[in-house]
C-alpha cells in the first residue's frame, strides 16, 4: 500500500511537470489523480480492507500525498496562467513608435476657393447672390442687354445655339436683367451673380470654352462712375493685397456706357519681369469688363433712367484665380491633374 502511494505520488509529480503544457490539460491530471473516479480516491477507498492500526498511518500518508499534488499542481496552475498572460501581451502588442496612415482627404477645387473669396468680399459690402439658368433665351443673353438680332457687337461673343431663340449663355449679364425684371420697378439693386458661361473660342492657355464670370450690378439714385471705380479699387486691394492698383481702359458694351476694361498691376512681378508667365512683362492683367448702366437697359427692364442710375461689372473668375496663385495656362484648372490640384 505504501509504495503504491509513493508511485502514484511520483507518476502525479512526473505528470504534472511535464506533460501539462497547458491549463486545460493540467486540469485533465487533476482529474485523473483526485477526480471522484481518481487514482488516489481510489486507493483511499480500499483503506476499508486494511487492518485497525494500519489504517491512521496509511490513511495519513495518503492525505499527505493528497496535500503534496495538490500543491504541485496549484504551482503548475500560476505558471501557466502567467505564461498564458504573457502569450497574450505578446500577441497583441501595439508598437506606438508605428508612423500612423495617412488618411486622404480631399479639398476645395482652386477655381471654387477663388469664387468662394471674391463671393465673400461683395457679400461683406451688402451685395446680394443672384443666379440665372446656363441655358439662356436669346432675349435675356442679348435683346434685353441692348443687343437686337443682326447687332455686330453679338461677334464679340461666338454663341452655341440649341435653337434659334435658346442659346448656352456667352456671359453671366443676363442675370442683370431677370434681377430688374423681378424687382418692383426702381427698387435699388445690390447684386453678385456668378455662374459658368460658354463661348465658341479656342481652347489656349488664357482662353476656355467654357470658363466662370462673376457679374455685378448696383442701381440707385445718384450712382456715379466714381461709386464704380471705387468698389473696383476696394475689391482688388482686398483680392490681391493693398499694393494693387487698377487701371481703367475704355472700352465697348453694348449695355453700359460709358464702358471699361479693368485691368489689375501684376501681384507676380508688380511689371520688373519680362518673362512673368502671369502678365509677360506687360505688368498689368485684364480682370473684367464693367461700365455705367446703358439707359435703354434700365428702360427695357422697367426702371426710370430719369431716376436711377447705375454701375455694372463682369469679371473672369480664371483669369483673377491665375493672377492669385502666379499660374500660366488655364487650362490647367480644367485637367483634373492630382499633381497640380493637390498644391492647393
Ligand atoms: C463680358 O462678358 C461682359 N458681359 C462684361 C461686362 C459686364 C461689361 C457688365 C459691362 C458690364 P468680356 O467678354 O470682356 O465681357 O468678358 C469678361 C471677362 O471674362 C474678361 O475680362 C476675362 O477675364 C473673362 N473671359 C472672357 N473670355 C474668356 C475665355 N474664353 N476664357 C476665360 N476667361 C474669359
Ligand atoms: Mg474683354
Amino acid at each position: 500500500m505504501e509504495n503504491k502511494i509513493s508511485e502514484l505520488r511520483a507518476a502525479a509529480a512526473e505528470a504534472i511537470n511535464s506533460a501539462a503544457t497547458n491549463l486545460k490539460e493540467l486540469e485533465n491530471i487533476r482529474v485523473k489523480f483526485l477526480g471522484k473516479k481518481g487514482e488516489l480516491t481510489t486507493l483511499l477507498r480500499g483503506m476499508s480492507q486494511l487492518s485497525a492500526e494500519d489504517r491512521p498511518r496509511i490513511g495519513k500518508i495518503v492525505n499527505e500525498a493528497r496535500a503534496q499534488i495538490e500543491q504541485l499542481i496549484a504551482e503548475k496552475n500560476s505558471e501557466l496562467k502567467a505564461k498564458e498572460l504573457q502569450n497574450k501581451i505578446a500577441s497583441e502588442k501595439i508598437d506606438v513608435t508605428l508612423p500612423g496612415r495617412k488618411v486622404h482627404c480631399g479639398h476645395l477645387h482652386p477655381l471654387t476657393l477663388t469664387l468662394n473669396r471674391v463671393k465673400e468680399i461683395f457679400i461683406e459690402m451688402g451685395y446680394s447672390v443672384e443666379e440665372g439658368p446656363e441655358v439662356e433665351t436669346d432675349y435675356f443673353n442679348f435683346e434685353a442687354l441692348n443687343l437686337p438680332k443682326d447687332h455686330p457687337a453679338r461677334d464679340m461673343q461666338d454663341s452655341f445655339y440649341i435653337t434659334e431663340e435658346i442659346l448656352l449663355r456667352t456671359q453671366t449679364s443676363p442675370v442683370q436683367a431677370r434681377t430688374m425684371q423681378k424687382n418692383s420697378s426702381n427698387a435699388p439693386i445690390r447684386m453678385i451673380a456668378p455662374g459658368r458661361v460658354y463661348r465658341r473660342d479656342d481652347y489656349d492657355a488664357s482662353h476656355s470654352p467654357m470658363f466662370t464670370q462673376v457679374e455685378g450690378l448696383v442701381i440707385d439714385e445718384g450712382i456715379t462712375f466714381a461709386d464704380l471705380k471705387g468698389t473696383l479699387d476696394y475689391f482688388c486691394k482686398k483680392m490681391f493685397g493693398d499694393s494693387a492698383q487698377i487701371r481703367l481702359r475704355p472700352s465697348f458694351f453694348p449695355f453700359t456706357e460709358p464702358s471699361t476694361e479693368v485691368d489689375v498691376s501684376c501681384v507676380m512681378c508688380h511689371g520688373a519681369n519680362d518673362t512673368c508667365k502671369v502678365c509677360h512683362g506687360s505688368g498689368w492683367l485684364e480682370i473684367l469688363g464693367a461700365g455705367e448702366v446703358h439707359p435703354k437697359v434700365l428702360q427695357m427692364s422697367g426702371y426710370d433712367p430719369e431716376k436711377v442710375s447705375g454701375f455694372a461689372f463682369g469679371m473672369g473668375i480664371e483669369r483673377i484665380a491665375m493672377l492669385t496663385y502666379g499660374i500660366d495656362d488655364l487650362r490647367l484648372f480644367f485637367d483634373n491633374d492630382t499633381r497640380f490640384l493637390n498644391q492647393f
